[in-house]
């Protein structure tokens, strides 16, 4: 089928790149002439494992092309994946002013009827307004076809976005029409057939739905866990322990029972706080949700409050801040938590010696004070505590008694669960560990 992505950011490169894989003749577009003459020398724009073979593979068999121009792009296609970015306004709702544009382009551009589906995480409602969007468009141009909306919402994780497309655990597509579905099917029959998995028909609203449920549970999921961690600190219960036995029970299941300081990236706290204003408009009050972040935001802050109880005034303390990445395998850092601790810290008048294996240039020059550091044993070096905010593999690897050696105190915040407390402990460190009980303490 004729296959065009609109937008080839994230999802939309991914997007690109596996449906060609799928044997469609697809086109990448992007008004960002920059991102799409390197990706024609064969620049990927963000790290991605596997995405640099998938989509040399594909450029050279001639199933993917990325075009800037728009008429070139837009024109022939069948379906056309709108996957444009939907960033948060001040009061938290969602800015889709860039989704109104793809839907004009299409219409502007298309000579036949198309099938737009929207990748980009939308408000429940999106869908109408896109095709409001594609009617008006059409008719200022005279134009006859009849275009139809889709929501498509994708559920891929960074750093196994690639893997997530190409074995998902279900796809979901929403439709109002029997014809849209039928070619819906035709785009996916393909993918299906290589990796089975549940098909979910149904309508643009609920698939919509879908995208913000998942999403706002597992966030709700990891601040419920997050919560309990602060009873075991309180109680002197161990939170991995409660998780492994509560993920035992299959109706709650092990996954994203991790405690540690809050979720970030670039979908969770965005879907959470739109999912609450959406709900909001509609005129039902998301509470739930509401203390879902509530908690995520206490999360960020746990560790200061450590530091502050260790090492009573933070001003001019040395802290190695080992992580910035929102989570491991990535460099993002958009709303990492470990950001907030960073600029608590320097209100504090602490100083930063920043540790992370890939994502240090994303933050050079943002920050006051901090120093970066190439190598996480020299950030350590002299410094008078360390946080852990990314659970990078390589910081297990660093033994209890070399953080003994190289810290200039011996205290010890892990925000990620990185190192066992008890190894610590025994290397005569001081530590905080999310949701085990405190050493070192002198009272709440
Ligand atoms: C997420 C969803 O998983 C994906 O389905 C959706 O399409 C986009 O958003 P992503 O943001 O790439 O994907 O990362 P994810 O692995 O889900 O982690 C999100 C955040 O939650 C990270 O900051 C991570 O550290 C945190 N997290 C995750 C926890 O704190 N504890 C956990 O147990 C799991």
């Amino acid at each position: 089928m004729r296959v065009g992505v609109l937008g080839v950011g994230h999802v939309g490169l991914v997007t690109a790149a596996c449906m060609a894989d799928f044997g469609h003749d697809v086109i990448g577009y992007d008004d960002d002439g920059h991102k799409i003459a390197a990706l024609r020398a064969g620049d990927m724009p963000f790290y991605e494992p596997d995405l640099d073979r998938l989509v040399a593979d594909n450029v050279s068999t001639g199933r993917l092309r990325f075009s800037g121009d728009a008429v070139e792009a837009l024109s022939d296609r069948e379906v056309v994946f709108i996957c444009v970015g939907t960033p948060s306004r001040e009061d938290g709702s969602p800015n889709l002013a860039y989704v109104q544009a793809a839907a004009q382009a299409v219409a502007a551009h298309a000579r036949g009827p198309v099938v737009v589906a929207e990748k980009s995480t939308v408000p429940v409602r999106t869908g109408e307004r896109i095709r409001q969007a594609l009617a008006l468009e059409s008719q200022a141009r005279q134009g006859t076809a009849h275009h139809e909306v889709v929501s498509n919402p994708e559920f891929l994780r960074e750093g196994s976005a690639v893997e997530d497309t190409l074995r998902p655990d279900r796809i979901v597509v929403g439709a109002d029409s029997t014809n849209a579905h039928e070619v819906m099917r035709r785009v996916y029959t393909p993918q299906l057939e290589r990796h089975d998995c549940p098909y979910v028909e149904t309508d643009v609203k609920t698939a919509e739905l879908i995208k913000h449920a998942s999403n706002a549970f597992l966030a709700t999921k990891i601040s419920f866990i997050n919560a309990v961690a602060r009873v075991c600190e309180l109680t002197g219960a161990d939170v991995e322990t409660v998780a492994d036995a509560m993920g035992h029970d299959p109706r709650i299941g092990r996954a994203f029972l991790n405690a540690g300081i809050g979720y970030g990236g670039s979908c969770f706290p965005k879907d959470v706080e739109a999912f609450v204003h959406i709900a909001a408009e509609l005129g039902y009050d998301f509470g739930l949700l509401r203390e879902t972040q509530r908690i995520n935001r206490e999360a960020k802050v746990w560790p200061v409050h450590q530091l502050r109880r260790l090492l009573w005034n933070l001003q001019d303390k040395e802290i190695a801040v080992l992580g910035v990445a929102f989570k491991p395998g990535t460099d993002d850092i958009r709303d990492a938590p470990a950001l907030d601790v960073i600029d608590a810290l320097e209100a504090d008048g602490a100083s930063v010696r920043l540790h992370d294996p890939v994502a240090l240039d994303q933050v050079r020059g943002r920050f006051a004070r901090a120093e970066l550091y190439e190598d996480a044993r020299e950030a350590l070096r002299g410094a008078h505590a360390v946080v852990t905010c990314t659970e990078w593999d390589e910081y297990r690897k660093i033994e209890p008694e070399q953080l003994a050696e190289l810290l200039a105190y011996p205290v010890v915040v892990d925000g990620r669960n990185v190192w066992d407390p008890a190894a610590l402990e025994a290397a005569n460190l001081r530590v905080a560990s999310v949701g085990t009980p405190f050493s070192g303490d002198l009272g709440a």
